[in-house]
Parts: C-alpha cells; structure tokens; sequence
C-alpha cells in the first residue's frame, strides 16, 4: 500500500525545482501561489510532458500518492500532487474521491450538485438543523523520484446548503458552509476561503514539515 511508505520529512531547499504533478492548470497556478515565498522553481506536468495517471487510489490520500510518485518517477524530480473533495456524513461520505468525476465529462456542478441535493433528500438528510454535515478534505503528497514520500491531509468542516449560494468558488463551493461562517464557501471572498480552506490546512503542515515554513 502507498501510504504504508514511512513518512520521512525530507526538507525541500530554497531553489530546488519541483514538478507540480498535475494537468489542471487552475491547481498548477494555485500552487505556485502557495509556494511563491519558498523560492522553488515549480515546472508543471505539463510542461515535462508527463503522463496522466488513472486515480485508481481508494482515498484521497493515495490517489495525491500515487499521482505524485508517477511524476517524480518520470521526471526525475520531487513532486507535488494533491487530491481533493467533499465527503457527506448522510451519504456515507460520498461523492469524496469521486467527486470530479460527479460532475460527468463536461465537468458540470450545476448537475452534481442537484444529484448531491436528491441523494441527501432520499435519505432524509434535510432535516438536520442547520443542515447535512459535510466536509472538504485536501491530501497533498511531496514525492521523490527514489519513492520516498510524505502526505499530508487538510479537512474543513460544516454543513450543506440548498439552493445553491454565490458565484465565485468553484465545485461543490455554493453548496457548503464552513462552521463558524454563515457565507457559503461560493459568496465568500476568495482570500477569506484561502485562509480556512481544507487545501490551506494541508499546505501548512507540508509546509511546516518539508519547507521550514508557517
Ligand atoms: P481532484 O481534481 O480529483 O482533486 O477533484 C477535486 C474535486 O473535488 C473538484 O473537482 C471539486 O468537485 C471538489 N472540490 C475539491 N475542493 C473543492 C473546493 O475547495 N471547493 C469546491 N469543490 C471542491
């Protein structure tokens, strides 16, 4: 199993090139955001040309392994991947590491999000007050080409909301309120769900543990 690797802590050093392992350039962006301060030179995969593998993973965790091993393998450098989602207790934790692939080929959330909507009424999840309890979860992966790994993982809690609130997230973000806010993650300024959000959890502890960071 992947995430059976020890996790070893090995510190990235400032300059080192990194492969952010994934084809979705919003994310590639995202991370070079979030490491913009470290002074790495981030190359997405891209730009090496990299393979795409199957998520064949059965959680969040191995599937940001499996995709961050496959990539520094190939390109011969540390690698970072991450894999995400929303999980809801009613469902069981569904869609969790599907769901993406909730949101069909055309990667509609319009459509998800009604399904989410219908699979939380059938089993009788709208009478919670305030609502379904849910969470996003985030689990990043920093892999070495000897398959050396460390994975962190960043979840944030709260509760489902129906209709849909707000335009300015993206995924299942109209659909969830963080606790302690009473904006959905979809009306809130992108800065404000930066600073809470499950993928900022994690990337503080990776920072913490491999980058010598807050
Ligand atoms: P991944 O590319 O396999 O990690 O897919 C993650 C999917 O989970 C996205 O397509 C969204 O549907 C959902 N998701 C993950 N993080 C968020 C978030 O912050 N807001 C809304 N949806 C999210």
């Amino acid at each position: 199993m992947l995430s059976s690797h020890t996790p070893n802590r090995r510190p990235l050093e400032r300059g080192a090139r990194l492969v952010a392992a994934t084809h979705n350039a919003g994310k590639v962006a995202e991370l070079r955001d979030l490491l913009a301060p470290y002074s790495l030179s981030v190359l997405s995969a891209a730009d090496l040309s990299l393979p795409e593998p199957e998520e064949t993973g059965t959680s969040f965790t191995t599937n940001a392994e499996l995709k961050a091993l496959a990539a520094a393998k190939v390109a011969e450098l540390p690698a970072l991947a991450d894999d995400s989602g929303l999980e809801v207790e009613v469902l069981d934790g569904a869609p969790g590491i599907y769901s993406a692939r909730w949101a069909g080929p055309t990667r509609n959330f319009g459509l998800a999000m009604r399904r989410l909507a219908d699979e939380v009424r059938e089993r009788g999840g709208w009478s919670e007050q305030p609502g379904p309890r849910a969470n996003f979860t985030a689990a990043l992966c920093l892999a070495w080409p000897d398959g050396a790994i460390d994975t962190f993982e960043g979840k944030v809690f709260g509760h489902l909301v129906w209709p849909p609130r707000g335009d300015k997230g993206f995924g299942y973000d109209p659909m969830f309120v963080a606790d302690g806010q009473t904006l959905t993650f979809g009306e809130m300024e992108p800065a404000r769900k930066h600073a809470i959000s499950h993928r900022a959890r994690a990337f503080a502890l990776l920072c913490r543990a491999c980058l010598g960071g807050a």
